[in-house]
């Protein structure tokens, strides 16, 4: 097949580990006779440096043309000023929005041959199989009233604001259903039911819409307790739908159990077949330009890319297959703890050195 994949690296570490991906995808291309043209764009902290913006027009009119996008990440100290007026992650935020991409699929697997470097205790990651589903374009990353103003005192004040209509709520939770359809058929809807409106609005909604799928088991739990849960017994959960802001935080506490925040990929989908794929960490400007990032959140979300907008099932798990090998024969970059890692570029090598048909 033909594919027009567009690429944005963004910023820190986000080039090196999409490099990696992108190779990985010729190689697959090689490997199963398919065609992929990449065009590269600007996004983030690199896009306001060149155009002032962190989302220029041409990006996104690219991306609307393309089959897939395959993003690194964006941000970093540069950009970092409290009061600046653009921000990288603006860009990030409008192409999601701009896109459609509404839902965030985060899957969190434990590998058994990691668990002995995991920080928690090999029982609490074992048997760890489950998909966040993360509501991606609502809530208080995009509710008005958003922004600074002065206090009638004269101070300063600032607002975010939590919204989210039923249509929002109802589309997602549907699509954690019918994941869960084909899993292990148990639906966790993660809210703060106790404390927020929209949070009961969010399990209401989700209530009906377990109504309609009564094969698959709905249960609800509070983002606090969640917390806890996912360190302790994180084997129970299959699918976990919640809202923006929690699924962003949870997540990242997630690819703990799975090793390091460098092996989580992400897919973000809307209602057409085109979706953004980018890993879950972000620009890392601890470790930017050392050449040491681990691309497998990327490398990963390529797979991921191949499966849910070009439908090529078995091209993306032949790339799950060689990260697992690569992982399993003991080939770790250093943020996995490992005692002699191996670097961005070998860890690149020997995924595309076990690809299979
Ligand atoms: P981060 O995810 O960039 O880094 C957190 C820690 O994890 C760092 O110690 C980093 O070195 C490590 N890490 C992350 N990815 C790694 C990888 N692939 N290999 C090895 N180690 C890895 O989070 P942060 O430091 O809180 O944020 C840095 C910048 O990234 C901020 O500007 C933030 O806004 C941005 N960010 C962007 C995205 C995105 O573009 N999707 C996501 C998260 C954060
Ligand atoms: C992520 C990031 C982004 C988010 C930021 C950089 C806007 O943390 O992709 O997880 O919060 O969605
Ligand atoms: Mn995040």
């Amino acid at each position: 097949m033909n594919a027009n994949i567009v690429l944005l690296p963004g910023d820190g570490i986000g080039p090196e580990v999409v490099n990696e991906a992108r190779l990985v995808l010729d190689a697959v291309a090689k490997l199963f006779g398919h065609s992929f043209s990449y065009s590269t764009h600007l996004l983030g902290g690199c896009a306001i440096d060149a155009t002032g913006t962190a989302m220029p027009d041409a990006t996104l009119k690219a991306c609307q043309a393309a089959d897939a996008v395959l993003l690194g990440a964006v941000g970093g100290p540069k950009w970092d000023d409290p009061q600046a007026k653009v921000r990288p992650e603006q860009g990030l935020l409008a192409i999601r929005k701009g896109l459609g991409l509404y839902a965030n699929l985060r899957p969190v697997k434990a590998i058994p041959s990691l668990a002995k470097l995991s920080p928690l205790k090999p029982e609490r990651v074992a048997g760890v199989d489950f998909i966040v589903i993360r509501e991606l374009t609502g809530g208080l990353y995009f509710g008005q009233p958003k922004g600074r103003s002065t206090t009638p005192e004269g101070g300063e004040q600032a607002v975010d604001t939590l919204v989210y209509t039923d249509v929002e709520i109802r589309r997602i939770v549907r699509l954690a259903f019918e994941l869960a359809r084909n899993r292990r058929k148990l639906v966790t809807s993660i809210d703060k039911a106790n404390v927020l409106e929209s949070s009961r609005l969010w399990r209401k909604i989700a209530m009906e819409v377990g109504k309609e799928f009564p094969d698959v088991k709905l249960e609800h739990q509070l983002v606090d307790s969640a917390a806890m849960r996912l360190v302790t017994h994180a084997a129970q959960f299959d699918v976990i739908v919640t809202e923006n802001m929690f699924g962003d935080i949870l997540t990242d506490e997630a690819a703990v159990l799975a090793g390091s925040l460098g092996l989580l990929p992400s897919a973000s989908l809307g209602a057409g077949k085109l979706g953004l794929y980018e890993p879950i960490h972000g620009s890392a400007p601890d470790i930017a330009g050392k050449g040491i990032a681990n691309p497998t959140g990327t490398i990963l979300s390529a797979a991921m890319l191949l499966r849910h907008s070009l439908g090529l099932e078995a091209e993306a798990r032949a790339i799950e297959a060689a990260v697992s090998a690569a992982i399993d024969e003991g080939i770790h970059t250093g943020d996995l703890g490992a005692a002699k890692p191996v670097n961005t570029t070998q860890m690149g090598d020997a995924v595309r050195a076990r690809l299979k048909r």
